[in-house]
């Protein structure tokens, strides 16, 4: 397992939040957590009923292209071991472009949990030069939308054959403190 990339943060309840890549050996760690979603996340994660992380998508999960893609867990450390508590991951689709998903475990929701992956996922999407996250979405999935209003959305949402097509401005995304990026002129 790959180390953590920097000193812990603090979720909402006051325990450590540890961030780290996902890596091969990480399939057991992905079923726990996997376990951990109600049927709602789960649906709102895959925008299907996955009853459970067959080998192949464990494989796709934990296997990421480095030239394209990247995974990023949240976790803390028990007297058992390590468990995850989220996953945010990103698949570049175009030179400034990139798919980008994440989910918290149902029982750590609500903590800042996605916020603190969410910060990290963006920072290494712009130091690779993606400018735009796409995500689709369930149209039910008000939590997302909500969470997405949170970090500070910016982009373009469209409904097509019954879902969201949210394109994501990545720079909007987390504005410093005191700057209103509803008012920000946009760039060239
Ligand atoms: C969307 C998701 C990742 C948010 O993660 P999270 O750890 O709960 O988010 P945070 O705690 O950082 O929330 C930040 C803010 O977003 C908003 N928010 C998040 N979840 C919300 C909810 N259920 N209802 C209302 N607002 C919500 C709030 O403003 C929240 O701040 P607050 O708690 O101080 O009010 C989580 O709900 C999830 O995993 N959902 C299932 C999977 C999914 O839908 N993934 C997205 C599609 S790929």
């Amino acid at each position: 397992m790959s180390d953590p990339l920097s000193a812990p943060d603090r979720s909402k309840d006051g325990l450590p939040v540890h961030i780290r890549e996902v890596g091969p050996s990480d399939g057991p760690l992905l079923e726990a957590l996997f376990r951990c979603l109600s049927p709602r996340s789960i649906y709102n994660r895959f925008l299907a009923p996955v009853r459970h992380l067959d080998d192949g998508r464990i494989h796709a999960l934990t296997h990421m292209d480095p030239t394209i893609e990247f995974a990023l867990a949240a976790y803390r450390r028990s007297e058992r071991g390590e468990y995850l508590l989220g996953v945010g991951r990103m698949h570049r689709v175009g030179p400034e472009e990139a798919e980008m998903a994440i989910v918290v475990g149902d029982a750590w929701q609500r903590l800042g949990i996605g916020s603190l992956l969410l910060r990290e996922v963006v920072r290494r999407a712009r130091d690779t030069g993606i400018r735009w996250f796409l995500s689709t979405v369930d149209p039910n999935n008000l939590p997302l939308l909500r969470f997405a209003e949170a970090v500070g959305f910016k982009g373009a949402l469209h409904y097509r054959d019954g879902l969201l097509w949210m394109r994501t401005d990545v720079e909007a995304l987390f504005p410093a403190p005191g700057e209103d990026w509803r008012s920000r002129t946009p760039r060239a």
